[in-house]
């Protein structure tokens, strides 16, 4: 039987250039003591093969990438399919990110798609979902955030669901400073939680992972990651810099 997993994953997004992602990602593996948590570096695409081999003999650190085309090849310019994140290593990929919806268009039919790519080749998901500050102020946020994993994931089977990792990051809560409060992040992971205990049973909902993202640091993860449903985190900023995000790494439970 499956087991929930604490994780820590960083979101490098588009910051470092290729020497000093090496170097960050060298002293993350220097730093890195024994951990029950999975800790995954999501790094720019073309950072992945070098990071691949500075990490790969380190236990518990594994390799992500921020995206991924939902065909299996073609005339696709400027795009990086599953089979090619997997010849170099990738372990785990974020889909449906805020940015690249809102930025790129990425509606949930889309996700969906990809979601299906990255599971049938072998690799895990990681699935974010988070509302606007306009639908929290609207009060409809839960709704919102049980939308998005329906239409995203619902179509699964079990035995694909229990692979993936859901991250839910509030959009007002990315690299602003504002934190969701500890309370705010317990009560949607419980409403995600529920909603999968409704379509896969108590067993699959309660092994599943649900990290919260959005202005994660040294300084607050603990407590945010002390809520019985919040498994971890998905971190942008402050996984740029060693030193804080082993920290973040240490205060998961
Ligand atoms: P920040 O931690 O910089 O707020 O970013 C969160 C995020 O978007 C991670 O995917």
């Amino acid at each position: 039987m499956k087991t929930r997993q604490q994780i820590v994953a960083g979101n490098w997004k588009m910051n470092k250039t290729l020497a000093e992602g090496c170097e960050l990602a060298t002293e993350i593996a220097q730093r890195l003591k024994a951990t029950n948590a999975q800790v995954v570096l999501c790094t720019p695409y073309i950072h992945l093969p070098l990071v691949h081999d500075l990490i790969k003999d380190v236990a518990n650190l594994n390799l992500g990438a921020q995206n991924c085309h939902q065909e299996d090849k073609g005339a696709y310019t400027g795009e990086i399919s599953v089979e090619m994140l997997k010849s170099v290593g990738v372990d785990y990929v974020i889909l449906g990110h805020s940015e690249r919806r809102e930025y790129f268009g990425e509606s949930d039919e889309l996700l969906a798609k990809k979601v299906d790519k990255v599971l049938a080749g072998g690799l895990l998901p990681i699935f974010c979902c988070g509302e606007s500050l306009e639908i929290r102020d609207a009060d409809t946020h839960i709704e919102h955030v049980q939308a998005q994993i329906k239409a995203g994931l619902f179509h699964l089977s079990a035995a694909d669901f229990e692979k993936v990792v859901i991250a839910y990051e509030p959009i007002w809560a990315i690299g602003t400073g504002r934190t969701a409060s500890p309370e705010q992040a317990q009560d949607m992971h419980a409403a995600i939680r529920s909603l999968l205990v409704e379509q896969y049973g108590a067993e699959i909902a309660e092994a599943t992972s649900i990290l919260y993202g959005g202005s994660v640091n040294g300084g607050n993860a603990a407590v945010l990651f002390a809520q019985p449903d919040v498994d971890g985190g998905l971190v942008g900023g402050a996984s740029l810099k060693a030193e804080e995000f082993i920290t973040i790494v240490e205060a998961t439970k």
